[in-house]
């Protein structure tokens, strides 16, 4: 199979070194953090240590500024040993890029060459308990008063959260206005009022923790506001926009793992006095899933190469490759545990997992019906 033609020599480096990293240092973890539901402490480290931090993170500001398509064949690589370790990396660029994109000088100085080289973790945080995919509907207040907006509610399904220095958080000065009266805030993990509430119990990326966050009269500067008043929404989104296309290369990298662990079996596993792989209905899945998993992958790379050439309003290809690869990592993953059968049902061999990391990949960052409303709205102009 030929490797991305297109791909440059420093992306191909960078796609290598995670490869080499992911296989060695963070696969071998990833059944025990599973099972444990532990932060993969020892994974990150691994990531930390090899530089892979900083590569979304400009130059200027401490980073290597290598772009979204790197960032998806460094996810990629991550996911096919550990989705939840990827969903930990990915994490930082969903919490810094409102930075980048929102921040002042002065935010940027402060964040991001810690968050580049890891010294500061970053987590995003939007959904609520009333308030998942109508991000716009969302209740958490923040209400100037002086110098200050004193934060009051609660946000759930946050990544990260209680691991993060700086959790950028997105409350409304008048929910009346829906996606006008949403703000963006910087809120460090030690401000007064500010606390970390319950870590959900998840099906699959188990060592990623996610919490909900409550925030009880919490006063935050009003230098830590991310962009102006009502600009909140607008952040968000750009930011979605970016990290969507590696989100689905997380997806991407779940499926070509789910897909590899099939190709492997089907040629070790003997029944009627064959490899199942000599069966064509075998070979017909196996087909289909490097199939999903190929288009896949094209979708990421595209999206993510449009972000790299700093076109605006990829959100259409965006949706779409998240939609795509979402969806197919959980086709190719359950198609994985079919072909192993009874075997593949058990925790002895690693595609439950796969099967059980893979649906999250419909659900966050926008559901895949989320994705298509977007999709369609890009379509018809509405
Ligand atoms: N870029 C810039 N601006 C955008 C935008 C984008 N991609 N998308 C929307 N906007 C703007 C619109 O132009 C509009 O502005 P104007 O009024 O000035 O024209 C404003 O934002 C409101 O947009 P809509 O009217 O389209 O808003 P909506 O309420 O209809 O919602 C939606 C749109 C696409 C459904 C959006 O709510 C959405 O994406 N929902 C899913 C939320 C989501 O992805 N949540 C995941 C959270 S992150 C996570 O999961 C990670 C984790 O930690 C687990």
């Amino acid at each position: 199979m030929n490797d991305p033609f297109y791909l440059t020599d420093d992306q191909r480096a960078i796609r290598d070194l995670a490869r080499k990293i992911a296989r060695e240092r963070i696969a071998p973890h990833a059944a025990h953090y599973d099972e444990t539901e532990q932060y993969p402490e020892e994974s990150m480290k691994a990531i930390l240590e090899s530089g892979l931090f900083g590569i979304w993170v400009p130059e200027e500001w401490g980073g290597s500024d290598m772009g979204c398509l790197a960032l998806s064949v460094v996810t990629e690589e991550i996911a096919w040993a550990c989705a939840a370790t990827a969903t930990q990396y990915l994490d930082q660029p969903l919490g810094g890029l409102p930075i980048l994109l929102a921040g002042s000088d002065e935010h940027k100085k402060r964040y991001l060459p810690r968050l580049a080289t890891g010294e500061l973790l970053a987590a995003y945080s939007l959904s609520e308990p009333g308030a998942g995919s109508d991000a716009a509907g969302l209740r958490t207040t923040a209400v100037r008063e002086g110098d200050r907006y004193v934060l009051n509610g609660s946000k759930q399904w946050c990544t990260n959260g209680d691991h993060a220095d700086v959790v950028v958080v997105f409350a409304t000065v008048d929910p009346t206005k829906r996606a006008k009266g949403i703000t963006a805030f910087l809120v460090d993990k030690d401000t007064p009022g500010f606390s970390i509430g319950k870590k959900e119990k998840k099906m699959g990326i188990r060592a990623s923790p996610t919490v909900a966050l409550h925030f009880t009269d919490c006063a935050v500067p009003v230098a830590q506001r991310l962009g102006a008043e009502g600009e909140g929404f607008k952040i968000a989104m750009q930011t979605l926009d970016i990290t969507r296309p590696a989100t689905g290369a997380m997806a991407v990298g779940i499926g070509q793992a789910a897909l590899d662990a099939a190709v492997g079996y089907a040629k070790e596993r003997q029944q009627f006095g064959q490899a199942i792989a000599a069966f064509q209905g075998i070979q017909f899945m196996l087909a289909d899933m490097a199939m999903q998993v190929h288009a896949a992958r094209l979708m990421v790379h595209h999206a993510a190469r449009q972000v790299d050439v700093g076109l605006r309003g990829n959100t259409y290809e965006a949706s779409m490759a998240k939609c795509w690869a979402g969806d197919a990592a959980m086709k190719v993953a359950t198609d994985a545990v079919q072909v192993f059968g009874g075997y593949g049902y058990t925790r002895e061999y690693p595609v439950e997992r796969f099967m059980r990391d893979a649906k999250i990949m419909q659900i966050y960052e926008g559901t895949s019906q989320i994705q298509r409303v977007i999709i369609a709205r890009e379509l018809l102009g509405g």
